[in-house]
């Protein structure tokens, strides 16, 4: 089982369990293109660069993607070669539901179920999300997650999927990142639509909240008997020191980019101090009677966790000028810790152990709730410098990059911890909402003028690494 063979004098195996899931992360806007076909609706990336297309990096925005929609067949046969025993894809909701609601799209049902059946036919299991970020436009001028009507759409939308698809998915989770959205679209002005308000970004989040334990008691109502979580970003936060405003300022982080999403999704409360800060700042969301009660009952039977980069804080030194409208930063500041390990293609922190400590949290004060590490990764810019004259990508880097973090998983593993696999970001390097193509990802490289695939050095370690439930360090 999990055991650390000794092999050389430094030199360790590291072997999983037999049914540890292995895989990669994708979602549908970033992969799928075929934006405005197959009866697809617009959704906010659509119009977003419609309005402005230069806030995209290049000038560059997802109609084409890695052209998934066409390819897929291609693409899981690929995964299947390398080893894949799970995959994750994400649907797109103005896909099935061109208006968000109401009228759905045959061509869209027809799309993925094949993808689905080809997945499976595969041995590759499906991982089914629900939402990662791609608001139907119809929707977003309903008022998007501030609007109550869209919680309900999204439920809707959610028994859809699991009366269409949950007769062959075991695997759902009803949000990517929810937080994301959050500060992207009401805080930081990275999303659409571009609002920078905390009080509407609380109310934001609190309706991704509820409509996700929505789903999951929709999903309870079915016959159905796969496993709903979702899935989320988390960025353990270690204070500069441990003086008392250092570790007080790393809490608040916490609380605020951690626990707000983690409290109420594993345990079905919302931390004390969250509830206080909000109250202080006159930002508690509208709550209606008998939500709380819901989120309390429909906690996720699965957690997937995207881990990249820690957050390293401090006190705050300057404080802000007493009438600015109140942001999270008026309470710490970042902290560039000297000496931190950075990727130098990208610009985060690399920090391995940061993902034991994630698990360690999560057993010791979540229940040792089931998990996966759903998403980790490298994005590299400039990687075609490292292609060899067969156009395969040489990425040691990667290669190093997740061996570190699995030897960290597998200690946890060994400690208790009930992580069940690991997915990489991502399978093929694909469009990202801010930087388009610039940081690449994948474990196969793609072609942007050719759509040629070609499998990295890592892919093919990553196969062996399979093979062999373990690898060598
Ligand atoms: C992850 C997101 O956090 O970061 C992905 O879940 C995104 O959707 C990835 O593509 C990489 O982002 P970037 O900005 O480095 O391309």
């Amino acid at each position: 089982m999990n055991q650390t063979e000794v092999t050389t004098a430094k030199e360790q195996k590291y072997t999983f369990p037999a049914d540890f899931w292995w895989g990669t992360a994708a979602s549908a806007t970033q992969t799928e293109g075929a934006a405005f076909e197959g009866g697809k609706g617009p959704n906010i990336w659509d119009h977003w660069y419609e309005q402005e297309p230069n806030r995209f990096f290049d000038g560059v925005n997802a109609t084409v993607a890695s052209d998934f929609y066409y390819r897929y067949e291609e693409d899981i046969a690929l995964m299947k070669e390398l080893g894949h025993n799970s995959f994750r894809i994400s649907i797109s909701w103005s896909r099935l539901f061109p208006e968000g609601q109401g009228e759905m799209n045959p061509t869209a049902i027809d799309f993925y179920n094949r993808v689905i059946d080809e997945l499976i036919a595969a041995d590759i299991e499906p991982f089914v999300n629900l939402y990662h970020f791609d608001m139907p436009l119809a929707l977003q001028n309903i008022g998007g997650w501030e609007s109550r009507a869209v919680v309900t759409a999204y439920t809707e939308y959610a028994k859809t999927c699991f009366s269409l698809f949950g007769d062959r998915v075991s695997k759902w989770f009803t949000h990517n990142e929810p937080i994301v959205p959050v500060e992207g679209g009401y805080l930081y002005d990275f999303h659409y639509p571009n609002v920078v308000d905390f009080k509407r970004a609380v109310q934001v989040a609190y309706h991704s909240i509820l409509s996700s334990a929505l789903a999951i008691q929709a999903y309870k109502e079915t016959e159905q008997t796969g496993e709903i979580g979702i899935i989320l970003n988390l960025t353990p936060s270690y204070p500069r020191s441990q003086n008392a405003g250092d570790v007080k300022a790393a809490q608040v982080a916490d609380v605020l980019f951690n626990r707000s999403f983690l409290d109420p999704s594993v345990l079905g409360t919302f931390p004390a101090e969250l509830v206080d800060l909000l109250e202080q700042q006159g930002a508690l969301p509208e709550v209606v009677q008998g939500d709380l009660e819901l989120i309390a009952k429909n906690t996720v039977d699965l957690l997937g966790i995207n881990y990249y980069q820690p957050r390293r804080i401090k006190v705050k030194e300057h404080l802000p000028h007493p009438d600015a409208p109140f942001m999270p930063e008026h309470l710490f500041d970042y902290y560039e810790m000297p000496g931190r390990k950075m990727n130098p293609y990208r610009g985060w922190e690399i920090y391995e152990k940061g993902i034991y400590d994630i698990l360690t949290n999560l057993r010791e004060n979540y229940g040792n709730i089931k998990c996966f590490v759903s998403e980790n990764g490298m994005g590299v810019e400039g990687e075609e410098r490292y292609r060899d004259e067969d156009g395969s990508v040489q990425d040691d880097y990667r290669i190093d990059f997740i061996a570190s973090h699995l030897q960290w998983m597998h200690r946890a593993l060994e400690e208790g911890s009930n992580v069940k696999g690991y997915h990489l970001w991502t399978f093929m390097d694909n469009w990202s909402w801010s930087n388009a193509y610039k940081n690449r990802y994948g474990f196969v490289g793609l072609d942007l003028a050719t759509q040629k695939r070609t499998v990295k050095k890592s892919g093919h370690w990553f196969k062996q690494l399979i093979e062999e439930q373990g690898f060598t360090k």
